[in-house]
C-alpha cells in the first residue's frame, strides 16, 4: 500500500489503544492492544485474523502457512464468507466462499465504546452493502449487517467462518447441537441427525447444522478452557475439521495443523439464507467468548 494511503489510516489510530501499521503481506492490518485484549483486523477481507483476552492462549487459530496478498483468503481467524458459501451455484469459475474474503475493504470507523475498542469497514457489492463491526473486549463481537441496495429483491448466503484454536481436537467436545439435523457435506449432503450426546471429532467433520440458532460451547480440557459462540441472525451452524487427507491437500494449511483448529462458522446457508426487499437489512451477530475450566 502506498506511504499517502497510510498517512490516511493513520486517523483512526486510537493513542495508546489501535494503531494501523503494515502487517503480513505488507497488508494494513489493525492492531489492537488493551488491557482486555489484543488482536489483529486486516483490511484485506475486514479480515480478524488474532483475538487475545487477558489471561488466555489465543483464542483464534491462523495458519503458519497462511498467504497475505490480495486475492487470496487469509486461512485462519474469521473469514468473511459472503454473498455465496462454498461453490457458487451456477458459475464454476466464480471462487469458494464468495468476493469479498480475499479483497480490500474500507476502514470507516474506530472508537473506544462501553465493552471494547470497535471498528467498522464496509464493502460494496454490485447489488448488495456490507457493514462490518468489531468489538475487541473481554468478548469479540462481530456484526456483519448487509443492506440491499438495488430495487429488486436479493437473495444472499454468508458465514463468519471462525477458526478456533484447540489444544487438541480429538479431546474437545462442542455442546449445543444434541439431536439437531445437518447435512453432512462428506456424504453427498446427505440429512443427518446427531445423536443426544455432545460433538466430538474422530474424523474429517464437515457438517452444515440447519435451521438452527442455538449457542455452542466448546470444552477444551488440554487449554483448560470453554469457547462459547452466541449468535444472533443466523439458522445455520457449520463444523469443519479437515482432518489428515484434506490438510495434506490444502497448500496454505500445515498438515498437522489440523490438531490444534476446528471451525464453527456463524450462518445462513441454502434453505438459510437471507433474502432481503430493496432497502432492507439483515445483521449477522458472533459472541464469541472465553472462560476457565
Ligand atoms: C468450510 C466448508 O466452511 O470451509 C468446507 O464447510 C471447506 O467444505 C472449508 O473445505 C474451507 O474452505 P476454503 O475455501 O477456505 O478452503
Amino acid at each position: 500500500m502506498p506511504d499517502t494511503d497510510y498517512q490516511q489510516l493513520q486517523e483512526f489510530n486510537l493513542p495508546g489503544s489501535l494503531d494501523i501499521r503494515p502487517s503480513e503481506g505488507n497488508l494494513p492490518s489493525v492492531t489492537v492492544k488493551t488491557d482486555p485484549c489484543i488482536a489483529t483486523q486486516y483490511l484485506h477481507g475486514a479480515h480478524v485474523t488474532h483475538w487475545q483476552p487477558a489471561d488466555h492462549e489465543p483464542v483464534l487459530f491462523t495458519s503458519a502457512e497462511a498467504v497475505y496478498r490480495d486475492g487470496k483468503a487469509i486461512r485462519g481467524g474469521v473469514p468473511i464468507c459472503f454473498p455465496w458459501f462454498n461453490a457458487h451455484p451456477t458459475d464454476p469459475d466464480a471462487p469458494a466462499h464468495g468476493l469479498v474474503r480475499a479483497s480490500t475493504w474500507q476502514l470507516t470507523q474506530t472508537a473506544q465504546g462501553p465493552a471494547g475498542v470497535e471498528t467498522q469497514m464496509v464493502t460494496n457489492l454490485p447489488t448488495l452493502h456490507a457493514n462490518y463491526r468489531a468489538t475487541f473486549g473481554k468478548q469479540l463481537t462481530l456484526n456483519l449487517t448487509v443492506t440491499n441496495t438495488s430495487d429488486t429483491d436479493q437473495t444472499f448466503e454468508a458465514a463468519l467462518h471462525t477458526y478456533l484454536a484447540v489444544g487438541d481436537v480429538k479431546q474437545v467436545f462442542i455442546a449445543g447441537l444434541e439431536n439437531a439435523d445437518y447435512i453432512d457435506q462428506l456424504q453427498d449432503n446427505k440429512l443427518c441427525t446427531q445423536d443426544d450426546q455432545p460433538l466430538t471429532f474422530t474424523a474429517e467433520t464437515d457438517r452444515i447444522y440447519v435451521d438452527n440458532q442455538a449457542t455452542c460451547t466448546l470444552t477444551d480440557p488440554t487449554l483448560n478452557r470453554q469457547i462459547t459462540i452466541e449468535k444472533l441472525g443466523s439458522l445455520s451452524t457449520v463444523v469443519w475439521n479437515p482432518w489428515v487427507d484434506k490438510s495434506a491437500r490444502t497448500a496454505d494449511f500445515g498438515d498437522d495443523e489440523w490438531t490444534g483448529m476446528c471451525c464453527i462458522e456463524s450462518a445462513n446457508i441454502g434453505d438459510d439464507a437471507v433474502r432481503l426487499a430493496p432497502g432492507e437489512s439483515h445483521t449477522l451477530l458472533v459472541r464469541v467468548s472465553v472462560t476457565p475450566i
